[in-house]
């Protein structure tokens, strides 16, 4: 196979098990890590996760981006991304179940109520709430029927919940409600009581999580996101919170990452953060994929996962 020289653009602790992994599933790979990359001369690709603005379009043989994640807002937020270069992004079931595992975390948590049941403990109090609802009664809203989405949806089935997913073209998954499209937003909140989102971010759904979203839900509804800080506008969640018609919130992903210190968002006693890990990126499981675009892209063959650039997602 004709060598290829890849540029890995991350700031990722685990580079050089990046390198490792790819050189040893193919030896014509030669991977340059970036910031120190050595010469530039005759980079065919590049792996990357929010790579500097600017840095690929000095790449003139650059012929394949390759995300080092599912979501690709963090390669068209470059202004100067070469036009006409294919980007693909990663497809990985160990990534995909890893987002089901912590989105059905959180439905499961705040569906049996264990912040409250935690407070109880700490205070020695025997108690429990009346009216828990059974799975069948609760309403839980998936915002994006991807990959991860439909994943998450056919994990949560088996216990019953009242599922319904919105996308932007409609969808038959069976056991799930699909809504979609602008027209169907509104009801799909309504009668979302626990409403995750995994959404790509894009110039479309930037934003969409705020003050009348929030209104939209049912009062007391809960909101995870798993997917970007973008969707969310941080003051319409903290206001939907302070009122009390969003009781609760559990997010991932920050619109500043890591989270600054004086964000609200660390001591509001009904949020709850964790670091952007819900699915991290395992090169043991999606550096094969990796190789096999860039054997793909040196055969003239079609891509996995090419990303439509005018959707952005
Ligand atoms: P995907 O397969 O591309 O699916 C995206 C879904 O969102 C599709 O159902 C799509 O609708 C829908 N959608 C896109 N734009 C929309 C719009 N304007 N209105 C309504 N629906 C819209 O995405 P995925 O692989 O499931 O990943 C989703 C996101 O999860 C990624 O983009 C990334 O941001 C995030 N993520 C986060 C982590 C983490 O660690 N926190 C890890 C992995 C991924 P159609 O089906 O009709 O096109
Ligand atoms: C992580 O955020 C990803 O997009 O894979």
């Amino acid at each position: 196979m004709t060598p290829i020289r890849l540029l890995f653009v991350s700031n990722s602790d685990s580079k050089s098990a990046w390198k490792r992994r790819l050189e040893a599933l193919d030896p014509s790979i030669e991977v340059r890590l970036w910031p120190d990359p050595g010469s530039l001369d005759g980079i065919e690709a590049a792996l990357v996760w929010k790579p500097p603005a600017g840095l690929l379009a000095t790449l003139p043989r650059l012929r394949l981006v390759l995300s080092l994640g599912m979501g690709v807002d963090h390669v068209f937020a470059d202004p100067a991304l070469p036009k006409g270069v294919p980007v693909v992004r990663l497809v990985d079931p160990d990534l995909v179940n890893r987002m089901s595992e912590y989105c059905a975390l959180a439905v499961l948590r705040y569906h049996r109520n264990a912040d409250a049941y935690d407070a109880f403990q700490r205070a020695r109090q025997w108690k429990a709430l009346p009216n828990e609802p059974a799975g069948a009664s609760r309403g839980v809203g998936i915002l994006g029927l991807g990959e991860i989405g439909r994943d998450l949806a056919a994990k949560l089935a088996p216990f019953g919940f009242r599922l319904a997913g919105w996308s932007r073209t409609p969808k038959l998954v069976p056991g799930v409600e699909s809504y979609h499209g602008a027209e169907g937003f509104k009801p799909f909140l309504a009668r979302s009581e626990i409403a995750v989102c995994l959404l790509p971010l894009t110039p479309e759904t930037e934003g969409i999580l705020n003050a009348a979203a929030f209104a939209a839900l049912p009062k007391g509804a809960i909101v995870v996101n798993a997917a970007r800080g973008g969707h969310v506008v941080d003051a319409d969640l903290l206001a939907a919170l302070d009122s009390g018609h969003v009781a609760a919130a559990q997010l991932d992903v920050f619109r500043q990452e890591p989270l600054p210190p004086e964000h609200p968002f660390w001591a509001h006693p009904k949020v709850r953060i964790t670091p952007h890990n819900a699915g991290l990126t395992n090169p043991e499981t999606a550096a094969a994929q990796i190789v096999e675009n860039l054997r793909r892209l040196r055969a003239g063959e079609r891509l996995l996962n090419v990303v439509d650039p005018a959707r952005g997602y």
